[in-house]
């Protein structure tokens, strides 16, 4: 049965939720379930704006016959062809033996390289800010190139002043009935899945979110509407500038995120008295996670929000204990910048994790180490516990520059 939601009277959610998904892109731990938003919009001529995963393809196809009314869906606009979002072309086409696909150039490469489908006389090739007539208004395309893919696309109904923003202003989470921004507790609820998305997802293109950002922002917006995650009718500069924020990577709070790694409990041991020692000189809402038992997309979603980490790591192999390794690694690759990082390490018979962290934190772009670096010779002990404090107090003073 349909389950559809009215954005405005011509414009219709298609789209539903997957709770069941354990991980999304089979890497990202989807605890609250994903939603795969799709927009059909009802005008002299139907169009639809992007398809869902296949996972929930029976709801979708439900919802999309029951909102046409026996009418023929005209156009398929593909924002982004990725499989989450275009799984359906296909039977689309084979539904509504008129329906236009329309693409930039890239995208129409992209459906050949993941699906083995007829094209021909199918396409309509649209070009940068080209414009589609569906009698009462139009649609404009402005192109977004690695957000997060290369033929990644933007659309913009000129009559409703809707931007269909393809992956970016989304989250994970499914949608519960409340399709909209303002029908949530978006800060309580959302904005952490929202920045573990943009982080995850999409943060390693932060010049390229940028460039999207200034193209759409002469535009009158009055809803934004993503593939995931709740539709936007107010509150639209909030989330820009939480966009900004992430793409230009700066931080959202001045706050410590303490992230270690303990094969026996002394290095935890040595971040819990170093989380203590700042809240003794006032410092407020420290995060402590062990990278063990944390999956690292969360992670990534806080080193996103905070100023300032400290990381604190075993020895291993003569390296860095391999979890805090993949958090680094994956900072690195998510080209984060910009933060002040404290070091703490931990070594039997010869620490070097230390170093070694410090030599992966100066191949990313405006990471500031902290003095002194913590050594621990297996457990904390008086010399080291000194240290601790000595780095409690450069944070605290850091903070509040
Ligand atoms: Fe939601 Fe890039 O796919």
């Amino acid at each position: 049965m349909h389950c559809t939601t009215r954005i405005t009277d011509t414009v219709v959610w298609v789209g539903g939720s997957d709770r069941r998904l354990a991980l999304f892109e089979n890497l990202f731990p989807v605890p609250r379930g994903v939603a795969y938003n799709a927009y059909l919009i009802m005008d002299e001529k139907t169009a639809l704006v992007d398809t869902v995963d296949a996972s929930i393809t029976g709801q979708f196809m439900d919802n999309v016959t029951h909102t046409l009314e026996g009418r023929p869906l005209d156009y398929l606009v593909v924002n982004h062809m990725e499989p989450d979002h275009c799984a359906n072309i296909e039977a689309l086409m084979l539904r509504f033996p008129n329906l236009k696909v329309v693409g930039n150039v890239k995208t129409l490469a992209l459906i050949g390289q993941f699906y083995d489908m007829e094209l021909k006389g199918r396409t309509l090739t649209v070009s940068e800010g080209e414009e589609l007539s569906l009698g009462s208004r139009t649609l404009r395309f402005y192109f977004a190139p690695m957000v997060h893919w290369p033929e990644v696309m933007m659309t913009y109904d000129t009559r409703e002043k809707i931007l269909f923003s393809a992956d970016a202003f989304g989250s994970f989470g499914a949608l519960g009935g409340n399709l909209f921004n303002d029908e949530v507790d978006f800060d309580r609820d959302w904005l952490a899945d929202a920045r573990r998305y943009y982080g995850n997802i999409v943060g390693k293109y932060g010049p390229q979110v940028q460039a999207a950002l200034k193209k759409v922002g002469g535009l009158e917006i009055r809803m934004i509407c993503p593939l995931h995650g709740p539709v936007w009718r107010s509150s639209i500069s909030y989330l820009l500038e939480k966009y900004n924020r992430w793409s230009l990577y700066q931080p959202e709070e001045r706050a410590v995120a303490v992230m270690y790694g303990s094969m026996y409990g002394n290095t935890e041991n040595a971040a819990q008295i170093l989380a203590a020692e700042l809240a003794q000189r006032g410092v407020k809402n420290t995060a402590v996670y062990d990278v063990s038992g944390t999956h690292v997309s969360y992670l990534i979603g806080e080193v996103f929000r905070c100023s300032h980490l400290v990381l604190a790591a075993p020895t291993y192999n003569n390296g860095i204990y391999p979890a805090m390794l993949n958090l680094l690694h994956d900072m690195k690759a998510l080209n984060l910048q910009n933060r002040t990082v404290g070091i703490i390490e931990n070594g039997s018979w010869m620490p070097v994790s230390g170093a070694r962290m410090r030599a992966v934190l100066e191949e990313m772009k405006d990471m500031s180490v902290l003095e002194p670096v913590v050594t621990l010779k297996s457990s904390v002990k008086e010399d080291s516990l000194g240290r601790l404090k000595a780095l409690a107090d450069a944070l605290t003073q850091s903070l509040t520059v």
